[in-house]
């Protein structure tokens, strides 16, 4: 047979070819396009025919090989098309859909989202202040005197010294109730939460940045028996009604009287535990009524005014909830860690 009748009867099977897996494909393409394939043997038969003959059949091998290598190509693209709109001819399409994670909230913003909420039900706002402050709404106007030791209580990261009045990452949220006592008028009724900076080593049980919650309360008749029942509703709202409390006396130079605010132990109950180191308590915040001096920096009559503040840490509060005995967990962004609380899919 000669060589241009065995293209006609090639060109016809080309043409009538069709492929419905991609295994055919792969046959057609080992029939004629690799390398010992009818395409390559028919150029090697080219090579024994007459000049004259050449010109002709030159070009009905080239269109030939043509058409091998775009009907191979039209093959592929078809299977891919059906396969893409029967869902891929591999999978199983009863199967159910896969569940699209859209990950989980943080413990500690579940946490403040939570104490939010309770103090939110009692007519407290949310404020929030700058986390670069100044030392007047950091300490002076806080009544931290110049050079006195309870400034060294918080180790403060500066950022530039000015005179009379340094720049620094705040070393706690009290600095927002001095602005919005700066920039308002009582009756104040809110809550401020935000991250605090404290130059310390970081271990398990500290860090250099943390999270606060500050509370103010400041009207006419504001008594310290209305600090206690606030925060008493406060923990029971939180950690259940079976929640204790107890005030120590304690110094914080803005409020006075000052105390720390125990609770019972949330893993325990009070019957003594590694958490609470067996006493049975655990301290969860400040508190205290304002100083009246620092009513007066704020340009808030003394006299007429008084109230009362709070200030706690959202790790604390959520070690209590949680039980995460390492401090550094809260930052460290490890997924295995943060999947452990509410995750949602859709
Ligand atoms: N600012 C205090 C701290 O960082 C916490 C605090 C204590 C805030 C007593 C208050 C308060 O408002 O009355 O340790």
């Amino acid at each position: 047979m000669d060589i241009k009748t065995k293209i006609q009867g090639y060109t016809e099977e080309i043409n009538a070819f069709n492929a419905s897996s991609a295994e055919e494909i792969e046959a057609f393409r080992l029939r004629f396009l690799v390398n010992k394939g009818i395409v390559r043997s028919l150029f090697e038969e080219f090579k024994t025919v007459s000049t004259e003959e050449k010109r002709e059949l030159g070009q009905v091998l080239n269109v030939f090989k043509q058409l091998a290598e775009s009907k191979h190509k039209s093959l592929l693209e078809q299977i891919a098309d059906n396969s893409d709109k029967a869902g891929g001819s591999t999978q199983d399409l009863t199967l159910p859909g896969k569940g699209l994670e859209l990950g989980s909230r943080h413990p500690l913003s579940l946490v403040r989202k939570e104490i939010v909420g309770i103090f939110n039900k009692m007519g407290f706002i949310v404020a929030e202040g700058p986390e670069i402050e100044d030392d007047w709404h950091n300490f002076s106007a806080l009544n931290f005197p110049e050079e006195h030791p309870a400034r060294d209580m918080q180790d403060t990261f500066f950022i530039e010294k000015k005179e009379g009045n340094d720049i620094a990452l705040r070393t706690h949220t009290s600095s927002v109730q001095v602005r919005m006592m700066e920039n308002g008028k009582p009756p104040f009724r809110a809550i401020m939460p935000g991250r605090v900076y404290r130059n310390e080593a970081i271990s398990a049980r500290a860090h250099c940045f943390f999270h606060q919650v500050e509370g103010l309360y400041v009207d006419e008749d504001v008594s310290f028996a209305d600090l206690k029942q606030t925060l008493f509703h406060f923990v029971q709202e939180l950690y259940g009604e079976d929640t204790k409390v107890r005030f120590r006396p304690s110094y914080f130079p803005f409020t006075e009287p000052s105390a720390e605010m125990d609770i019972s132990c949330t893993i325990c109950k009070g019957a003594g535990c590694t958490l609470c180191k067996w006493s049975g308590w655990v301290e969860i915040l400040g508190c205290g009524m304002v100083d009246p001096n620092v009513l007066e920096n704020c340009g808030i009559d003394s006299k007429k005014y008084s109230g009362f503040a709070f200030g706690m840490g959202i790790e604390r509060i959520t070690n209590l909830k949680y039980v995460i005995k390492d401090l550094r967990l809260f930052s460290e962004n490890d997924i295995r860690f943060l999947r452990q609380f509410e995750t949602e899919t859709i």
